[in-house]
């Protein structure tokens, strides 16, 4: 980020641009406060809130330390701010605080650069000093596929106990339409404060794509929409301190009805090609040449690849790894019930106890590639040596074109 105090007018924000301010998407809107209709305390709360914000003197707390919560920690500190990380997971918040990073994301050399700015705790009165509380929890399907927004309405609880005048809080969770005033709005008004008057709430949706060196938290634009007008301006300005670009929508509905419309999108088209992946196979194509002649259009199409499934779930709301792991356990699970002794390996999964299976990752070693009967690919990761598959296996299923794509063939390789 590199920036190292606030701006001294808002169009300066924006001032990494000599052109002008051309990235603010909200640009030239003026708000309308409360002051017009609502008492007048409720407006000077708004105004010095605002003020804070604009003027870059706020410190925040993100509730929920994994693939979201920890790099966003990261990122504000690196723009200056102080973070408090919390987590109800004690053995992540012990590992943070002496510096070791459970993810590939986030090394233990970013969390000594930024260890002056942060501090990693389970203790809940924590989230009370804080302006900012960004909530970054899960949400998984519970049974029947039906959304689980618990993970939400616990961390919704934990900062009623410690809501307090002009605190702004900001949901980051998938979610469906709705969440952020139809459910964590009412248990934040159990605390006895009033949204506009006493703090703010907004939504805006994580989008970083974990393994992704390109895109991180910082150069990902941002979308954001609040419960109420005040609170959308509020998340605006927050972002606008760490992110490059901030695109404002009418309301925190909007802003999660776009992050469904982003996953549904994804979940459509994987689920088209691989539909198409069995066409091509029927007529003696091959679906990745097709998939690379017709991403040669510069426009109106884009690339989608088959895999062994985008994560059989009806709504596609969940986190990307959930939508790789799904179909993993799906296939793995399959294998075990007709008789099949499986192994698996993999470089970020060191164990897996869910969907029915309980399996610890094997080391991809040549005695286990050559004695298996199939390899079977079904993520692309770079850790892996495909060289040794290609050679070693007796039958590589590769559902993924892994080795095609690294210029890898043989006749003992069968490609979805
Ligand atoms: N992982 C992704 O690629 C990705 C991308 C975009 C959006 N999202 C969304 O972001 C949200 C978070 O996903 P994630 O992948 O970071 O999850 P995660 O499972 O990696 O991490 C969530 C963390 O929240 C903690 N937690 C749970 N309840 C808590 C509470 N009440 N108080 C404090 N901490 C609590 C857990 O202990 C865990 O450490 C989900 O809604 C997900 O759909 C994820």
């Amino acid at each position: 980020m590199g920036r190292d105090g606030p701006p001294r007018t808002f169009a300066k924000t924006f001032g990494r641009d000599p052109r002008g301010p051309p990235r603010y998407s909200g640009g030239g809107r003026s708000l309308s406060l409360p002051s017009m209709r609502a008492p007048a305390l409720a407006a000077q709360m708004i105004e010095r809130t605002l003020e804070k914000l604009e003027s870059w003197s706020w410190d925040a707390a993100v509730i929920g330390l994994g693939y979201v919560g920890l790099p966003l920690v990261v990122t504000m500190a690196r723009a200056g701010i102080n973070v408090v990380g919390y987590d109800v997971d004690p053995i992540v918040v012990e590992h943070l605080a002496s510096g070791r990073s459970h993810l590939d994301d986030v090394t233990a050399e970013d969390l000594a650069e930024v260890a002056p700015r942060t501090r990693f705790t389970t203790e809940p009165s924590t989230l009370a000093s804080p302006d900012v509380l960004f909530i970054c929890v899960p949400t998984p399907l519970a049974v029947g596929k039906q959304p689980d927004v618990s993970f939400i309405t616990g961390a919704a609880e934990e900062i009623t106990h410690e809501l307090r005048a002009g605190h702004v809080v900001i949901l980051e969770s998938t979610t469906y339409p709705g969440t952020t005033e139809s459910t964590v709005l009412p248990i934040l008004e159990r605390s006895g404060l009033a949204l506009d008057k006493d703090f703010l709430l907004a939504y805006s949706p994580e989008r970083v794509d974990p393994g992704n060196a390109s895109f991180r938290t910082s150069n990902i634009p941002r979308v954001v929409g609040g419960a109420s007008e005040a609170s959308t301006k509020a998340a605006e300005l927050v972002y606008l301190r760490f992110v490059e670009k901030v695109h404002v929508v009418p309301n925190a509905r909007t802003a999660e009805m776009a992050k469904l419309l982003e996953n549904t999108f994804r979940w459509v088209n994987i689920a088209l090609v691989n539909e198409l992946s069995f066409v091509a196979r029927a007529i003696g194509v091959n679906i990745w040449d097709v998939i690379e002649a017709a991403a040669t259009k510069p426009f109106g199409f884009m690339p989608f690849y088959p895999g062994p499934g985008v994560g059989g779930h009806c709504i596609p709301l969940d986190p990307f790894y959930l939508q790789w792991a799904a179909p993993a356990l799906e296939c793995i699970r399959g294998l075990l019930a007709g008789g099949a002794a499986v192994t698996y390996a993999d470089p970020h999964v060191p164990s897996v106890r869910e969907h029915g299976v309980e399996l610890d990752a094997a080391p991809l070693t040549a005695p286990a590639i050559g004695g298996a009967d199939c390899v079977l690919i079904l993520t692309d990761h770079d850790a892996v040596d495909y060289n040794a598959v290609a050679q070693g296996a007796q039958l590589v299923v590769d559902t993924r074109n892994a080795l095609g794509r690294r210029g890898l063939s043989g006749g003992n390789v069968r490609a979805l």
